[in-house]
């Protein structure tokens, strides 16, 4: 595994690699790497020559300068994770990636506003921002994400028809500890307790698939009811939907492929998870 921390030298690295003929899988990530983490580098892995991953806690994505600085870094642990899995890591500093303010605007056509984009504003053009340029940079033959973050896959499968890219986007499952809590860097800043508690609501949408409805007033009216007995567990939404929209439905019948995307803080941390009902 090599370390490379300019986008001059990346590219010179990558470009050797290329010119033998190697396809690229790349695999971009905020660090504090995780088994949800491995899970997208061991599918990369069998399906490309060489496999790049990126370290790069992008401030464009952050609403909260607090949330910006608590987010959990540590990159010498990260490199040990990753150093017999991965062929290149990529962990550029902020200047090096944005040595001028961007200026870049992107929109998607109303999947943006929703959910995520509803609760943190400008979060989804720091994604796009980021994902653009570092594809830009590493050319993948194909780049993996994880379906936790379920509206950010739906929004790079928009930028990449939209920028005209070749990669291929490859989604992988959401991966859980064993009491059903979602693989989150931000776990971390979790304790033992209060990650027992998150696990919860894992459990009671599960729950809620249970109640054989396909009414989705009856499935809120179920989850909202449970999760508020979570303290402190404060819901930011739950929202079920159409998985190609993200447009909310009123009953599981209203679309091939339904999802629950939900959103939470627990202290001063904030979790998402999604959970497929069809
Ligand atoms: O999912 C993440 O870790 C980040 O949003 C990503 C895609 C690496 C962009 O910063």
């Amino acid at each position: 595994m090599i370390l490379i921390e300019t986008i001059e030298k990346l590219k010179e690295v990558l470009l050797r690699i290329k010119s033998n003929g190697k396809t690229i899988g790349f695999v971009p990530t905020m660090g504090a790497l995780h088994e949800g983490h491995i899970s997208l580098i061991k599918k990369a892995k069998s399906e490309n020559q060489v496999v790049v991953l990126s370290i790069f806690v992008n401030p464009l994505q952050f609403d909260k300068p607090d949330d910006l600085e608590k987010y959990p870094r540590d990159l010498e642990k990260d490199l040990l994770m990753v150093e017999h899995c991965v062929d290149i890591v990529f962990a550029p500093a902020v200047q090096e990636i944005f040595p001028t303010s961007p200026t870049e605007n992107y929109s998607f056509g109303g999947l943006e506003t929703v959910m995520e984009g509803a609760s943190r504003p400008g979060h989804f053009n720091g994604v796009a921002t980021i994902v653009k340029r570092l594809f830009d940079f590493v050319q993948p033959n194909r780049a993996y994400f994880g379906e936790k973050d379920f509206q950010q896959l739906a929004i790079i499968r928009q930028l990449v028809e939209q920028t005209k890219s070749e990669v291929t986007i490859v989604s992988c499952p959401v991966i859980r500890e064993p009491n059903g809590l979602a693989m989150s860097s931000r776990n971390q800043l979790l304790s033992f307790a209060k990650k027992n508690i998150a696990s919860k609501v894992y459990g009671i949408i599960n729950k809620s698939k249970a109640l054989g409805t396909t009414s989705v007033k009856k499935i809120n009216d179920f989850v909202f009811a449970e999760v508020k007995k979570l303290e402190p567990i404060k819901l930011d939404y739950f929202t079920i939907i159409d998985e190609i929209t993200l447009k909310s439905v009123d009953s599981l019948d209203d679309a091939t492929s339904v999802v629950a995307c939900v959103a939470f803080t627990i202290g001063e941390v904030r979790l998402i998870d999604m959970i497929r009902f069809k």
